[in-house]
């Protein structure tokens, strides 16, 4: 985060129910039973009427994590996949044979788990085959992905090969395997994920190679997977990092109204920790122009029937820190049944529009804020230039105040905004 001319919040009210109505890109996601989805690295499919999300929880020992949704919004924890392998990233779903596959990378190898019955819902996956290297010079691979083509054959997607991407065959064996390579693009990316558009193209994109820091992401296109693969554009302006993600998988939602692309990227924090968020976006995508870009939605919905994207569009409000009212050392404080509370402990910001000198015995309250009379997602946009002095608590008629340093960038949270319809 850098500092900004001026201390600006946007504060963005939107009326919600109490359940997860919209997602948010970057923001900390809840499940079901309110508690963090720890489902990194990993992908979302679709069988039936269901979602599932598969992705990798630090916490349960980077092993696979199971949640389910029918409306991608609200997700409920199955369970973790497997207790037979840990340190496993990216794991995928390959359905193969009439047999479910989690695949994911081991030591840089890929290790197969397959679940005991017909469906990809357990937690009683064991060990199958050997683990694997690539084919076929055995080198090293990393950030796997899959893909499956509409005649139902699947791929491997890996950064291989000294570090090149590599597309490769998956055997319809059982266990399933690695097969021959079907195109090597000689670009040095990771993190792929591929969709192909309802115009027969494929796409593909990769993040170049950064660790967990954002950079911008890439989108390549072919109407064949052999090749040839053409491209290398932005799927997003080169400044914005990806807003702040890396590419882990795509999801097509084919409808009875529209097909639908969503991007389904990680929100890495600096370790690639637990406390990393997902970031997921809608992509435009024009089969003349070979081009696909995500849409930069600060929250929506996806209606997995039509297809039907829908941003959640939003009026913003801009609160300048000099037009709150200003407590304790800095000033009077000023106190009613609506207000929101700021306290920025140390910070000091050199503008006229700014308010000097606050501290931890000090707040600034706005009173200022229309409510709609139930609860609602706020949502703050604030730049700091040191994240510590610039810890800000927040707190909504006089409720307790959120540590939004806990939060991230792009964060928000519900707040009772009760009592507000009338403001
Ligand atoms: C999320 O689940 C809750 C509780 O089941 C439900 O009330 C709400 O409508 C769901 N949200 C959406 C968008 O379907
Ligand atoms: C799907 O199409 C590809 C490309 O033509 C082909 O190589 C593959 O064998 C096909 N798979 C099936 C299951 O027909
Ligand atoms: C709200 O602010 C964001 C960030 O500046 C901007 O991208 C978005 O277009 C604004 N929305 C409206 C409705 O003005
Ligand atoms: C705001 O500052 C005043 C004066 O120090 C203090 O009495 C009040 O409790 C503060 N409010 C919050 C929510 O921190
Ligand atoms: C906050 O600033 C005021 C005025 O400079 C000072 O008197 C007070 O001790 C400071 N409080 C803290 C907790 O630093
Ligand atoms: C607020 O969150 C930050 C980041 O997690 C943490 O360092 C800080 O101690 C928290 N502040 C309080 C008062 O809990």
């Amino acid at each position: 985060m850098k500092i900004g001319a001026a201390f600006a919040l946007l504060s963005s009210l939107v009326s919600t129910a109490l359940a997860v109505s919209f997602i948010v890109p970057g923001a900390v996601w809840s499940d079901t039973s309110g508690t963090k989805i720890q489902a990194h690295g990993g992908h979302v499919i679709k069988v039936g009427s269901t979602f599932y999300w598969l992705g990798y929880s630090n916490a349960a020992g980077i092993r696979p994590n199971i949640y389910t949704s029918t409306d991608l919004m609200n997700w409920t924890h199955f369970g973790i996949a497997s207790t037979a392998v840990s340190a496993m990233y990216r794991p995928k779903f390959v359905s193969s044979g009439g047999k479910w596959y989690i695949w994911g990378q081991v030591n840089r190898e890929i290790v197969t788990l397959v679940a005991p019955g017909s469906t990809p819902l357990s937690t009683a996956y064991t060990l199958t085959g050997s683990p694997q290297l690539l084919p076929p010079d055995a080198r090293s691979f990393s950030d796997m992905g899959v893909f499956v083509d509409d005649n139902g054959s699947n791929y491997f997607l890996s950064s291989a090969d000294s570090n090149n991407f590599q597309l490769n065959n998956i055997n319809p064996t059982t266990p399933i395997t690695i097969g021959t390579r079907v195109a090597d693009i000689g670009a040095a990316m990771e993190a792929p994920g591929m969709f192909k558009s309802t115009g027969g193209v494929y796409y593909l994109i990769m993040s170049q190679k950064t660790g967990w820091r954002p950079d911008p992401d890439k989108v390549y296109w072919a109407t064949s997977l052999a090749g040839p693969w053409q491209g290398g554009t932005d799927i997003a302006p080169e400044s914005v990092n990806t807003y702040n993600s890396q590419n882990s998988a795509e999801l097509v939602i084919k409808g009875t109204s529209t097909t639908s692309y969503i991007y389904l990227g990680d929100a890495w924090d600096s370790t690639g920790s637990d406390a990393s968020n997902y970031e997921w976006l809608p992509i435009v995508v024009s089969d003349s122009a070979h081009t696909a870009t995500l849409q930069n939605f600060a929250m929506w919905t996806v209606n997995p029937s039509t297809g039907v994207v829908t941003s959640t569009g939003f009026a913003n409000t801009t609160f300048h820190a000099a037009d709150g009212i200003v407590g304790g050392s800095a000033g009077k404080a000023l106190y009613s049944p609506r207000v929101i509370v700021l306290r920025f402990p140390s910070i000091q910001v050199v503008n006229k529009r700014a308010v000097h000198n606050i501290n931890s015995s000090s707040n600034v309250t706005f009173t200022n804020v229309v409510g709609r009379g139930e609860k609602q997602w706020v949502s703050f946009q604030y730049t700091v230039s040191n994240v510590i002095a610039g810890e800000a608590h927040v707190s909504v008629n006089g409720g307790p105040a959120i540590n939004l340093s806990e939060l991230n960038s792009r964060a928000g949270a519900l707040f009772d905004g009760a009592g507000c319809a009338d403001a």
